[in-house]
């Protein structure tokens, strides 16, 4: 077996291109040495790329032993954030777990995300299921002063407090936020809570391998110093792959594909998509540049938007994530009366058929006139996922210096916040409020 992830780009780039992709190997190379020698734009931000190497035994202590105290008296733990705050713990979480977790008893915590929208009914719901259990939050802002999951930990906060007393809440609430800034640091310095630093110099789209990712993670039980250990592999020794994907998705820019769908035929890889769209939609996209990161779950789609990737509009591409081993094997049987026709495939494995769905699929999809990416996975354990989240965060920062944006600010996120908080009149925003409500009512 494979010992690591492997790009393969032939199937997107034809002979056609071949001047184009040799004029970008050039200017990868040039993006890769701005992001290394930290001379780029954003260059404050780039604490994320000897994190893996620089990860010490004690720090995983550290958060070993934060998991266990809420492994050990609790039933569920509530990680409280959103966008780079829990992306990247949601997607390893749920790329490692039993996907009906949620129906069986397990043996630890199990948990719940909070503060990633502003629902009413999500949070009605959350609180009706967690009142009466005991749970711990881990709550989760860079800045501290975000709205969604602030609103979640008021709720969430007072919950705990009133049903388990404060010392119970203060044994079990852990803090991840800025060193010294924002309102989650003085709230935690107040109430005494254990606390881990967001450092200043990584971003919330590149923090998954930082407490942020890495607590929540390890209190769901998953193997964190093999998450590193992959991730370190990929910073000691990926860089092959790096430059193969950021020419060939920006190649295929170039070239009119504005479109990047991630494929997987992996239902536990979900979130995974979900962590690298906002890794890459957020890095990317501005100055009115930027390939549109979307994702499918394939084969599960290939019933939805299969007919619009097979045959709309070419402007498409597609990255498959395709994973070599499945955990368990699952054999099709025989059936004497054969009356749907599947003896055929009975003895082989589900995952059998579907590697020829995948392939099918790819073969297909070429064939219609969309490019297709292939990410090889040998197998869905931490390890890999922690080369691959290290893969995707440096082929983001290379692919976005080659694009000529600064990867490592989202400008475009404050937009939606100023009218919201000029809609709810928060204090400091009386002008906002007035140039709102005017614009509303003409
Ligand atoms: O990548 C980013 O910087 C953002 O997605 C943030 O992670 C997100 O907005 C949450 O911010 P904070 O951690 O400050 O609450």
């Amino acid at each position: 077996m494979n010992e690591k992830i492997q790009v393969i780009s032939k199937y997107a780039l034809n002979g056609k291109m071949a001047d184009r992709v040799q004029a970008l190997r050039a200017s990868a190379l040039a993006a890769q040495l701005t992001l290394e020698s930290g001379s780029g734009r954003g260059n404050d931000f780039l604490g994320w790329l000897h994190l893996p190497s620089s990860i010490d035994d004690q720090q995983l202590r550290d958060i070993e032993s934060s998991a266990a105290q809420l492994r050990s008296e609790c039933e569920y733990v509530i990680a409280i954030g959103i966008g780079g705050s829990y992306l990247g713990a949601k997607a390893v979480i749920e790329a490692l777990s039993d996907h009906f977790a949620a129906y069986k008893a397990c043996n630890g915590p199990k948990v719940l995300y909070a503060g990633s929208n502003i629902g009413e009914d999500y949070l009605f719901d959350m609180i009706d299921l967690v009142r009466g259990h005991k749970f711990g939050i881990i709550v989760i802002s860079k800045s501290g002063t975000t709205t969604e999951p602030a609103i979640a930990f008021r709720l969430f906060k007072e919950l705990l407090e009133k049903q388990e007393g404060k010392e119970f809440a203060r044994r079990n609430i852990i803090a991840i936020t800025d060193a010294r800034r924002g309102a989650l640091r003085s709230l935690a310095t107040q109430e005494g809570y254990a606390t881990y630093v967001i450092p200043d110099n990584v971003g919330g789209r590149f923090s998954v391998l930082t407490p942020v990712g890495l607590l929540p993670i390890a209190a769901a039980g998953f193997d964190i110093r093999a998450l590193v250990k992959g991730a370190v592999e990929m910073e000691r020794n990926g860089d092959e792959q790096v430059l193969e994907y950021a020419i060939a998705r920006n190649a295929l820019y170039q070239n009119g594909k504005k479109i990047e769908i991630l494929a997987n035929f992996t239902p536990r890889l979900h979130f995974l998509a979900e962590w690298w769209k906002q890794l890459y939609g957020e890095s990317e996209g501005k100055g009115h540049k930027g390939i549109f990161p979307a994702s499918v779950d394939f084969t599960t789609d290939l019933h939805s938007m299969g007919q619009w990737i097979q045959d709309g509009e070419r402007t498409i591409f597609e990255t498959v994530l395709s994973v070599g081993d499945q955990q368990h094997e699952v054999i099709i049987p025989s059936d004497d009366a054969d009356l749907d026709g599947l003896n055929y495939i009975a003895g082989k494995s589900v995952d059998y058929v579907n590697k020829m769905a995948e392939l099918g699929t790819r073969l297909a999809h070429v064939d219609g006139g969309v490019p297709n990416l292939l990410i090889t996975i040998p197998a869905v354990t931490e390890r890999y996922l922690g080369q691959l989240i290290y893969f995707f965060e440096k082929a983001c920062g290379v692919s976005g210096y080659m694009l000529g944006v600064n990867p490592f600010d989202q400008p475009g996120v404050e937009a939606y916040k100023k009218n919201m908080f000029a809609l709810l009149e928060k204090p400091g925003y009386e002008e906002a409020s007035k140039a709102i409500s005017e614009k509303l009512n003409n």
